[in-house]
């Protein structure tokens, strides 16, 4: 794994959307997994301004999301597909054809994962996937104990996910308990995978990830085992390694 600490948050938003930019600029029609949550939002916002100074192309970038509530619709302020369209999407010049994200009021779930997957497959796979990481080693949705060769699927959400992610709702009773998530397998299967972490709560995660055994315990140590990972940490998330 390459590991970059950088002095703090700005400085990890613009070394990603650099990478993200590099990449596109290498291959047009890149493929990229992301992420939501509030880590990737300041590359998001760099790779947003790239676009407005002409630096970048999104014209025939394809990208798939990692996850998203179920139960969600789309038009809910909550759901990743709000989060997406208002953080990013309606910034850039990437075709909406183009853009995937799993559909949480699916009524056919399993047929929903499939599809999901077969689409990736169909695009060649994933060439750069961004990933944020959970306070429990959660990757995408994938929480502790879950297999680590899972492809796209529906989990229930842990207690401790549950909480953190309360803040954006009115009430803890708001948030969903299950969430459609891209398997581990399906992460690992990606070209390159960027991990962005910010901020101390991060710290002892981050430690676990690079040093610890791997283990479904914490799933990001599966990151270990992939030949190609950059991690990218401010010094408070770099803070207990
Ligand atoms: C979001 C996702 C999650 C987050 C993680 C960290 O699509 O897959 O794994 O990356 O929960 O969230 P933040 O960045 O809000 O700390």
């Amino acid at each position: 794994m390459n590991v970059v600490t950088v002095k703090n948050y700005h400085q990890l938003s613009v070394q990603a959307a650099q990478l993200v930019t590099d990449q596109i600029a290498k291959k047009r029609n890149t493929v990229l997994g992301l992420a939501t949550g509030q880590t990737p939002v300041g590359m998001y916002r760099e790779l947003v301004q790239k676009f407005q100074q002409g630096e970048i192309d999104f014209s025939q970038v394809v990208t798939f999301n990692l996850d998203e509530y179920y139960g969600l619709s789309p038009e809910h302020p909550q759901s990743y597909h709000y989060f997406m369209w208002h953080t990013f999407f309606r910034y850039i010049n990437i075709p909406t054809e183009n853009i995937h994200l799993l559909n949480g009021t699916a009524e056919d779930i399993t047929g929903e994962c499939q599809r999901y997957e077969d689409l990736i497959q169909q695009k060649g796979g994933i060439d750069l996937q961004i990933l944020g990481i959970g306070d429990n080693g959660h990757l995408g949705f994938n929480e502790p104990a879950i297999g680590l060769n899972s492809k796209t699927h529906l989990v229930n959400l842990s207690e401790e996910t549950i909480q953190a992610n309360s803040k954006y709702f009115n009430t803890i009773g708001e948030v969903p308990r299950q969430a459609l998530t891209m398997g581990i397998g399906t992460i690992m299967n990606a070209e390159k995978i960027i991990l962005l972490a910010s901020g101390l709560k991060k710290a002892h995660v981050i430690a676990r990830t690079i040093h610890g055994k791997v283990s479904t315990e914490v799933p990001a140590t599966v990151l270990q085992l992939h030949q190609d990972v950059t991690i990218i940490i401010d010094q408070e998330a770099a803070s207990e390694f």
